[in-house]
């Protein structure tokens, strides 16, 4: 029986659709070639779905606020190609690390439009940014602040942000809560307070504004309203960036602030608490990359013991997210009916990886697996390649850009050669 093409919903990248006998196709491209074509597991990325995202957020600012900059947190997908997408679309670039800093430039960003973060810049780091020319630096704490002033030098200036912690904590993860009284991030307000009258005293730093991100998967607006009004008791300077955080709803009961809210939300707020005339900065990561992603896996083999186990070709080397922090997230089998909700299948989608806890789905409503399958889990576009690894000397998946019913690899699948690549001869 022919299959009638459905749009999914919105746990899938913008295009996507899902027939009720499990077709699935990805810009344009249909899921099984593509795991034929580029193997498994593999990211499979729909282009236009980064591209939209970065629109909608450039439009959501520009309609409410005349002086608006809209970075991406490159943490979320440091991948050269989704960079270049992001620079091409407009958006500037927040990067927390030297190597963050080298794949925003490989990617073509303008230093101008680079703004570098981390609660324990290296001294190398801070100064290639120095020598790359980079917007600001978001400064962390008092002893960073000393060494940038003896790096810039005599006769020079560096434009900065403080970075506040506000003593705010989002409903979030505790692992991806950043602002609260107690954290490793930032300035606590009494330190705030001495590293801005130590800038406005210096003759090489020019304060630029105050930084504060009170974390991530944030499904509720409301605590921005407490971190800002915290940090602006420390004063008004021209620009506030207020981080990123907008949360994304992994699963298809899951909902989400839309990107619209989120930008009202904050805008709102800043005219409310500081006034219309500052400038904002806001630095989304999770919510640009995540839903653009599905990583496909094979399953290798079906077992029942207390509970059906699926077990595939990746795991926690692919995506650490439900290992860190009990991320949830939903699968089907490509090209097997889908289940009836009424009377699922349940099963753990399981790793390969030689941990218990390496399991990417528990419980997940699935048609029935057999060997060869190919699973898709979407909403692996955040912190999945960003934090995958070669755990039990797994090669890392290879970044596949799909549209328009082409795709291109746009990062290699790793190789064995390359897990020995950085052996010493004769060590
Ligand atoms: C300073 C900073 N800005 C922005 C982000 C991006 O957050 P999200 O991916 O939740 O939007 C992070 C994430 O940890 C961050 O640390």
């Amino acid at each position: 029986m022919a299959s009638t093409p459905t749009t999914a919903t919105h746990v899938w990248p913008l295009g996507t659709t899902l027939s009720a006998d499990g077709v699935l196709v990805l810009g344009g491209c249909d899921a099984q070639d593509l795991a034929r074509e580029f193997g498994t597991p593999a990211y499979i990325v729909v282009e236009e779905d980064l591209r939209r995202r970065a629109r909608r957020f450039l439009e959501a600012f520009a309609q409410r606020h005349a002086d608006a900059e809209v970075h991406f947190a490159s943490k979320a997908f440091p991948c050269t190609a989704v960079l270049r997408v992001f620079a091409q679309e407009g958006l500037a670039c927040d990067v927390a690390s030297g190597g963050e800093l080298h794949l925003a430039l490989a990617a073509g960003f303008d230093p101008a439009r680079i703004h570098l973060h981390g609660n324990a810049k290296t001294e190398a780091e801070l100064q290639a940014a120095l020598d790359a020319g980079v917007a600001d630096i978001v400064v962390d704490n008092l002893d960073e602040l000393a060494v940038l002033e003896r790096l810039v030098g005599a006769g020079r200036r560096q434009r900065i942000l403080l970075r506040v912690a506000p003593g705010v904590s989002p409903d979030t993860h505790p692992h991806i809560s950043t602002g609260g009284p107690n954290t490793k991030f930032g300035f606590n307000l009494h330190d705030a307070r001495t590293a801005i009258a130590r800038v406005e005293a210096s003759d090489r730093l020019d304060l630029d504004g105050l930084h504060f991100h009170i974390g991530s998967q944030i499904l509720d607006l409301e605590p921005f309203r407490a971190a800002l009004e915290a940090v602006a008791r420390l004063g008004t300077f021209r620009t506030i960036n207020m981080g990123g955080g907008l949360g994304v709803p992994y699963t298809h009961e899951g909902s989400a602030p839309s990107i619209e809210d989120y930008v009202e939300r904050k805008v709102d707020l800043v005219h409310e608490i500081l006034g219309p005339g500052v400038r904002i900065a806001d630095e989304p990561g999770r919510s640009l990359v995540a839903t653009s992603t599905v990583t496909l896996y094979t399953v290798q083999s079906v077992k029942h013991n207390v509970s059906t186990w699926v077990g595939v070709d990746g795991g926690m080397s692919d995506n650490l997210r439900p290992m860190l922090y009990g991320a949830r997230y939903e699968a089907v089998v490509v090209g097997r009916p889908l289940p009836d909700p009424t009377d699922p299948t349940v099963a753990h989608i399981a790793g390969k990886h030689c941990e218990s806890s390496d399991v990417i789905v528990h419980d997940a409503l699935l048609a029935e697996a057999r060997p060869g399958d190919v699973i898709a889990v979407p909403m692996t576009g955040a912190y999945g390649h960003a934090m995958a690894n070669t755990y039990n000397g797994q090669p890392r998946p290879p970044v596949v850009f799909v549209g328009d019913g082409r795709a291109r690899v746009v990062v290699r699948r790793e190789t064995y050669a390359d897990l020995t690549s950085r052996d010493v001869a004769n060590a």
